[in-house]
């Protein structure tokens, strides 16, 4: 298949409605989409990703009047935070209506909502009568992408299109929060912060799983596999244990001047945390193709979006 690297949505839009899956941007990560009311056009995504059924795939809209028409009664902390921060990095989790088909869901009664904030997708989703579900256009297990190079190196030759929107200004996955009762669960963080959402509704409860799956806790346990080692934690002490071995560093700044690495991969040199979450998955795709034998990466600062970078890092990392 040739694929289409382009700007225009108009094309885009066609591919979709002749029921095609393609890449498009976000501000999180790049998504790999289709119509979400067409059930042959989902269950490409799930062979192209290669991922299982069992995990639900979050559906996509540009404004909140389209939620309403995908769902039941949203609750009211919940649009507090739609009208709040969308577009932007939130997907919620709300009682689906019929219109959302269960392959969608994986058969859950709740579908994940969330609406981009990238202009090109934006307008994509305007030129569309249907809304579009889509993963992070990785094939299942692997880093997000954060560039439409990095869904052309991985899919490119079982996708018509990729939908070419520059680098993803947040790069970090969007944060997913639900309701049990009348308490708000966070279930994975994400680009937006858990003081944010805290600022604008109070307390939230934070449920990470194993997974990034709420209702199937444990079953991605090599998530966000780069093709390296990635150890995590006491980087000098990490460090002395691989003498010998060309060991490279993920850092926020340029730390641990005293060690000889031999790559270097420092994610804000100002210690800027939102630019750090923006070059962290470029970061540990890069090391896959330079000489490294394992990657060290410290824990980032546990607030703001750090605690997000923790988190992947962590699913990143071996397990010990
Ligand atoms: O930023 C993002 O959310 C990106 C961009 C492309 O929008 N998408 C994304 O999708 O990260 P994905 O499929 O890679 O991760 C979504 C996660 C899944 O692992 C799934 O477990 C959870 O969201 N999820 C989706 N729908 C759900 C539902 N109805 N109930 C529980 N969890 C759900
Ligand atoms: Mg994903």
């Amino acid at each position: 298949m040739s694929l289409i690297l382009s700007k225009d949505t108009t094309v885009a839009a066609q591919l979709l409605i002749n029921g095609e899956v393609i890449g498009i941007p976000t501000e999180t990560v790049y998504g790999l989409a289709a119509n979400a009311f067409n059930k042959n056009s989902v269950l490409k995504i799930f062979e192209v990703k290669n991922r299982p059924f069992f995990d639900p795939l979050i559906v996509h809209t540009h404004s909140i009047e389209k939620i309403k028409e995908f769902a039941d009664d949203i609750p009211g902390k919940l649009m507090q935070l739609m009208m709040r921060f969308s577009p932007g990095p939130i997907t919620i989790l709300v009682k689906k209506k019929d219109i959302i088909p269960d392959i969608v869901t994986s058969g859950l009664d709740q579908v994940g909502i969330r609406i981009p904030n990238h202009p090109l997708t934006l307008s994509l989703l305007r030129q569309l009568d249907f809304p579009l579900c889509a993963p992070s256009a990785n094939p299942f297990g692997f880093v997000s992408p954060t560039t439409a190079q990095h869904v052309i190196d991985q899919l490119g030759d079982k996708i018509p299109m990729v939908l070419d929107g520059g680098e993803c200004k947040v790069g970090l996955e969007s944060t997913i929060v639900g309701m049990e009762g009348d308490r708000v669960v966070l279930y994975r963080l994400g680009g937006l912060s858990v003081e944010e959402i805290e600022n604008t509704i109070g307390k939230v409860e934070i449920q990470i799983n194993d997974s990034s799956n709420p209702k199937a806790p444990g079953m991605l346990s090599a998530h966000y596999a780069p093709t390296l080692p990635l150890f995590l934690g006491d980087v000098p002490k990490l460090y002395s244990e691989f003498e010998g071995k060309r060991v490279g560093l993920i850092s926020l700044q340029n730390e641990f001047a005293h060690l000889k690495f031999s790559s270097k991969k420092i994610l804000s040199p100002s210690g800027d945390i939102a630019e750090a979450a923006a070059n962290l998955f470029a970061a540990l795709r890069s090391f896959s193709a330079e000489n490294t034998d394992v990657i060290l990466a410290a824990y980032f600062p546990d607030m703001g979006l750090g605690r997000a970078i923790n988190d992947r890092l962590k699913r990143a990392s071996v397990k010990n």
